[in-house]
């Protein structure tokens, strides 16, 4: 089977990039073209280029405004042609017409069982809430902040004793698992977002977020 040319946009530790990595060298069916970062310091820009992948920078403090940074940001990214883009911890808000330009066939991990805790200190929130599950989602990139439709989730349970470092941590494992498997329906022409803006994966049309238990091929 041909690869899937995918892009990556990071802005820090890039373990879900490196899970990502990982499976690529195995079965995943990507080419992995760039890692993007707005961030130079970002740990996951040493992975890239440990697995020989090209990386790059764009720093949004060099840009004058958030326009500026998404038109650039889209110039880079388009140059290296791919059919998928990740956001995995890039920590960025993107603009309309960014998000527009990349409509279906962009993804994002978001550290929650969304739509519950979008936005940030999602693991502190859960705690906060003493909620018994908590969790990780998938979901295509639409204009609304961690809103659009999700594919797929994994949900872990709240332990007596937890932080939000521990919580946070069994959260990951889990993000590990569910990233490289929703990239591989999509690379498998398994997986798209209809006309409806509904997730369809294997013919059907999702009328709930898959739950990783569920899950064809886990
Ligand atoms: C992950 O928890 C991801 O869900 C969130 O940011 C974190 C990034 O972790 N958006 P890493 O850089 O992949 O290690």
């Amino acid at each position: 089977m041909s690869k899937l040319p995918i892009v990556i946009l990071i802005s820090g530790g890039g373990t879900n990039l490196q899970a990502i990595i990982d499976r690529a060298e195995k079965d995943l069916p990507v080419d992995i073209k760039a890692v993007i970062s707005n961030k130079a310091d970002a740990y996951g820009l040493e992975r890239a280029k440990q697995a020989g992948i090209p990386t790059a920078v764009l720093e949004h403090r060099q840009f004058p405004d958030r326009e500026s940074f998404d038109t650039a940001l889209m110039e880079l990214i388009d140059s290296y042609q791919p059919k998928l883009v990740l956001l995995a911890g890039f920590m960025r808000i993107l603009t309309p017409d960014f998000v527009h330009h990349y409509h279906g066939r962009m993804f994002n991990i978001h550290p929650s069982l969304l739509p519950d805790f979008q936005g940030l200190h999602t693991h502190h929130r859960a705690l906060e809430a003493e909620v018994e599950k908590h969790g990780a989602s998938i979901h295509f990139v639409t204009e609304e902040l961690d809103g659009g439709p999700i594919i797929l989730q994994a949900s872990v349970p709240v332990l007596p004793g937890d932080d939000a470092k521990t919580l946070a941590a069994r959260v990951l494992e889990k993000e590990h698992i569910i990233y490289p498997l929703a990239v591989r329906w999509y690379a498998q022409g398994r997986l798209f977002l209809n006309e409806n803006d509904e997730v369809v994966l294997d013919g059907k049309a999702l009328t709930a977020p898959i739950q990783l238990e569920q899950a064809p091929d886990r």
